[in-house]
């Protein structure tokens, strides 16, 4: 009898890496690649800077790379060290940060700043507990500094990480309660020894490849095991739950002008939006304003109703929670008109240097009224003639 010959002997193989280290070791290879060149950004090998990137962090928050990057900068070159940004008056931070929005952060970056020198030594904590107890470090904030700055093996979950991973895993659960599920999935990622190369693989992912509209993903390193891409919806995720928008709030901002160019300005309350930023007076903004009464609401500064000028066209800004629009009116006043209560005269050489918001800014181009560093202490045109930037046109989203 002649026995059947064995089967061929296997060729012994390595074991398939399980499949978080595959996606992990794709990415960070991807990333070494491409890794974009960012001012906060450590190179290869070079151990990352934690005031650097606490305060990139810190920016970051609802702004893009793209503003932040002269902001960061302009930081840094004022304030070289987290000893400095502590030492410095709350004033010159918030007119540094003017521009960049949301301001509640610049305060609480000056208070973090303290709080590190004061309860820290001016050395930053390294886990995410003692990072998160800091103002105006959140989960994510936290979570980012940790793995960026520690290495400590956390992934950060913003906005771009969200689309990646719920493309990679067709997520078919609404925002935001897919949250918890989303965690979930990064936490099955294995950051190793590279948390803060994993982290940053993933916000580039997210900004250059998988973005909202026509993802790039012929070039992603995730093409193959995305299961969004197989589907061919990959553009369609993340979904999200029906968002009601802030309804439409208008009103009227007035520029008062001397003869000597000074502008009316006022100062806005600490608390709330726009805390403490510069302002030229306004109406309330609601979403009841009567523009026929509108002048009713300009400061008192005895010149007659007639003389404030409307300047054609609208300001519109949007905030997180609402979209605004806003008429403005000019008027030229004579010389030695006292300021109201509460607001002040600034010499028109000194506008770019207030902390104005962006809406601001936008209601002094409208009136003519340069708001960039350098400019003219006085422009030619009477301010009565829209400027070329003021259109009456869909307000934009904008985090500022
Ligand atoms: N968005 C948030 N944090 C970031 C970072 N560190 N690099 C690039 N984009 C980011």
């Amino acid at each position: 009898m002649t026995l059947a010959a064995p089967p061929p002997a296997r060729k012994p193989s390595s074991p398939e890496p399980p499949e978080a280290a595959r996606l992990t070791a794709a990415l960070l290879g991807w990333y070494d690649r491409h890794r974009r060149v960012l001012p906060w950004r450590a190179p290869t090998g070079v151990t990352a800077d934690p005031y650097a990137v606490w305060l990139s962090e810190i920016m970051l928050q609802q702004t893009t790379v793209k503003a932040v990057v002269p902001y960061f900068q302009a930081f840094t070159t004022a304030f070289p060290t987290v000893r400095d940004l502590a030492a410095a008056d709350l004033d010159a931070v918030l007119r540094l940060w003017a521009g960049l929005g949301y301001y509640a952060r610049a305060r609480n970056l000056h208070a973090c700043a303290k709080c590190v020198v004061d309860r820290h030594g001016g050395v930053f904590p390294t886990t995410v507990d003692a990072l998160r107890a800091l103002p105006g470090i959140g989960d994510y904030t936290a979570n980012a500094i940790a793995a960026i700055a520690f290495d400590v093996p956390v992934v950060p979950i913003d906005g771009n990480v969200e689309r990646v991973l719920t493309r990679l895993h067709a997520l078919e659960e609404e925002l935001p309660g897919a949250k918890p599920r989303l965690r979930a999935l990064a936490d099955t990622l294995e950051p190793a020894d590279r948390a803060g190369d994993l982290a940053q693989a993933l916000m580039d992912l997210g900004a250059t490849i998988c973005t909202p509209k026509s993802p790039a993903c012929v070039l992603c390193p995730w093409a193959e095991p995305c299961a969004a891409r197989r589907r061919g919806d990959a553009e369609t995720f993340p979904r999200k739950a029906s968002k009601k928008e802030g309804r439409l709030r208008r009103g009227a901002a007035f520029v008062a002008v001397r003869p000597d160019g000074a502008v009316l300005v006022r100062t806005r309350p600490e608390k709330g939006l726009l805390g403490g930023m510069t302002e030229v007076p306004t109406t309330e903004w609601t979403t009841t304003f009567a523009e026929r009464s509108a002048r009713d609401h300009a400061p008192a500064l005895g010149v007659a109703r007639k003389d404030w000028r409307r300047v054609p066209g609208v300001v519109t800004h949007v905030f997180t929670h609402f979209p605004l629009e806003l008429l403005v009116f000019v008027a030229q006043l004579a010389a030695g008109v006292d300021a109201p209560a509460g607001s002040r005269w600034v010499a028109r050489g000194d506008v770019a240097g207030e902390a104005l918001p962006n809406v601001m800014r936008k209601v002094l181009e409208h009136a003519g009224i340069d708001t960039k560093p350098g400019a003219p202490s006085m422009k030619r045109a009477a301010p009565n003639q829209p400027r070329p930037s003021s259109r009456i046109s869909k307000p934009k989203r904008s985090p500022r």
